[in-house]
């Protein structure tokens, strides 16, 4: 289970989120649905441990994680695909995905077995995979940063606007990867932003909507 719990965060000493709770249960697919600036990255921010927190409580499996640094949480098995995919462009697809196991230092077999799966789920990635990432398609680094989050994301996955960009063809496709991965690893929980929530409501189970930093009705 993520929480956050009455979580407020200023960013250049300007109160940006007030009061945001939200709760994703293990296995949960959970939309965050918000405006331009409504703050929706800044909650992700929050819950990967990217940004202190001034206010109220993020917890993860009912232990306070409020200020538990951010590669402890994806140590944790939370993967985080942020919404500028943040790809290193001179290294290949392969690279790009091994980088965050490395960086945590999983032993090698662990890592080799996880990048397995994520081919198994996500078979494009495999054909990607020796391809240098400056040379993707808007389409492919999105697909290439939810296998990069699934490398880490044993538990949860969070995709920040994972949809922004994409011509509908692409769109259809990413959502049946979600729904695939939703099928082989249900224990995996998704919490994933949008703008739009027509867009989200055949995934999720749960909406919730954040308008100008607060929690609103869905
Ligand atoms: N580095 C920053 N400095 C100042 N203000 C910021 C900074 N980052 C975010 N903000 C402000 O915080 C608010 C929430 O931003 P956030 O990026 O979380 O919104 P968002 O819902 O993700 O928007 P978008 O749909 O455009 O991605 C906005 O008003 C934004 O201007
Ligand atoms: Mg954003």
């Amino acid at each position: 289970m993520l929480e956050l719990s009455g979580v407020s965060v200023d960013i250049a000493g300007i109160r940006v989120l007030r009061g945001v709770s939200l709760a994703v249960p293990p296995g949960g697919r959970v939309a965050l649905i918000g405006r331009n600036g409504a703050g929706k990255t800044t909650t992700l921010r929050a819950l990967m441990g990217l940004l202190p927190v001034r206010e109220g409580r993020v917890a993860l499996d009912g232990q306070d994680a409020t200020t538990t640094p951010a590669h402890h949480r994806a140590r944790l098995g939370i993967g985080y695909a942020p919404e500028e995919r943040r790809l290193f462009g001179s290294f290949s697809v392969r690279e790009n995905m091994l980088l965050p196991a490395e960086v945590l230092r999983l032993p090698r077999p662990e890592t080799a077995r996880r990048l397995e799966a994520v081919f198994t789920l996500l078979p494009e990635l495999r054909e990607l995979a020796p391809r240098r990432a400056a040379g993707l398609s808007g389409g492919q680094g999105k697909m290439v940063a939810l296998g990069r989050a699934l490398m880490v994301g044993t538990r949860a996955v969070l995709l920040d606007e994972p949809f922004q960009g994409l011509a509908p063809a692409l769109a259809m496709r990413y959502a049946e990867a979600l729904a695939r991965l939703h099928q082989a690893l249900p224990e995996v929980a998704i919490l994933i932003t949008e703008s739009n929530p027509e867009l989200l409501r055949s995934l999720v189970e749960a909406t919730y909507v954040i308008e100008r930093g607060e929690m609103a009705p869905a």
